[in-house]
């Protein structure tokens, strides 16, 4: 596995150097210099967990063959498509959810003269997707298929930003239209399709085969996002900065976590009232008390429930797909989100 990490990040820097030497652009030194900055502070820094799947699944998929060193390299290139996807999903999520750190630093907007150039350094990282899909996989059979995989989950993802962003609107702090359904929607759509579908879908399609025969996996892993989202609402609250990388927003944000969903399930009225009168405010103090009424409630308990239920329905899912191969991919994603059960 540390062999494959560092061919990994070896074809980071062939993927980086291709790019800032696009022919269709002349950069000055300036120019590319804020390029490869950009890239290394917002590409490679997090685990790597989305792009290393790629290969992962390819090797699983391919049993008992013997990977060339093109396939190696393209799996590695598609790995690194999800991960400039993230990249430029971050760096826009940081600045709309107001955040402050990310992967250990500063987030990109809050760097010294970067501001809002970060939004349209977003727009460059989505840009490079399709121009290294162009460079390495124009001659696939496949090629086709996978600018369409990228696109169609880009606009899953944006679509669960949207409904994630518009359902904190100002002026209808309503914690009542917070729901599991809603939730659901929201974390589905924003995070499962590519965190979870979007690397297995890269190295299905590598592998030659048809994405619509595919749908039992999709399913599965999409329920795996799920979980792996609502660890990531847990953790926002629960988790230690040093350890996730970054510092949680979603109380003085207003989102639809899945714990104040949880909240509001739990409450009685005097626990709804100060929900609703402390939620969604940035100020410490009532944050404080939105986590006081958290550990009142028990909801590290309930959630270690909800997770080892979740863990037992995605093993009972796995078992009972035909292929053993598929199987194997998805267990290793299961052992990977649920550290905790192993
Ligand atoms: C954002 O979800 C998901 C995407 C970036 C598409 P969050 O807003 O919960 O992510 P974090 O907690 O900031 O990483
Ligand atoms: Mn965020
Ligand atoms: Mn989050």
């Amino acid at each position: 596995m540390g062999d494959l990490k560092s061919r990994f990040l070896e074809v980071y820097s062939t993927l980086k150097s291709e790019l800032l030497h696009d022919p269709a652009f002349d950069f000055t030194e300036t120019s590319r210099q804020w390029v490869e900055r950009m890239l290394d502070y917002n590409v490679p820094g997090g685990k790597l967990n989305r792009g290393l799947s790629v290969i992962d699944s390819y090797k699983l998929l391919n049993e008992g063959k013997d990977l060339t060193s093109e396939e190696i390299f393209l799996a590695c290139a598609l790995g690194w498509c999800i991960e400039w996807l993230q990249a430029y999903f971050l760096v826009l999520d940081d600045i709309m959810d107001g955040s402050h750190t990310r992967r250990g630093q500063p987030c990109w907007f809050r760097v010294p003269k970067v501001g809002l150039i970060a939004v349209n350094d977003g727009v460059l990282l989505r840009n490079h997707i399709p121009r290294i899909l162009k460079k390495h996989f124009r001659g696939k059979p496949y090629y086709v298929d996978l600018l369409d995989l990228f696109n169609e989950v880009e606009f899953q993802t944006a679509s669960g930003q949207m409904i994630d962003l518009i359902t904190t609107l100002e002026g209808e702090k309503d914690l009542s239209k917070y729901s599991m359904p809603l939730h659901h929607r929201i974390v589905q759509y924003k995070t499962a399709y590519y965190s979870f579908y979007l690397p297995v879908a890269c190295a299905l399609l590598m592998s030659g085969e048809n994405l619509e025969n595919h749908v039992d996996v999709k399913n599965i892993l999409i329920e795996m996002g799920t979980y792996f989202q609502v660890q990531d609402d847990y953790l926002d609250c629960f988790g230690a900065p040093e350890v996730i990388g970054k510092i949680g927003t979603d109380i003085q944000d207003f989102k639809c976590s899945w714990l104040v969903v949880k909240a509001m399930e739990l409450s009685n009225e005097e626990q709804k009232k100060l929900l609703l009168e402390n939620y969604g405010i940035d100020d410490p103090a009532r944050i404080a008390k939105v986590k006081e009424l958290y550990n009142d409630l028990n909801l590290q308990g309930v959630f270690t429930g909800y997770e080892s239920k979740s863990y037992d329905r995605l093993n009972k899912l796995i078992e009972a797909h035909p292929s053993k191969a598929v199987q194997a991919v998805l267990r290793s994603f299961l052992g990977k989100i649920y550290k905790r059960q192993k």
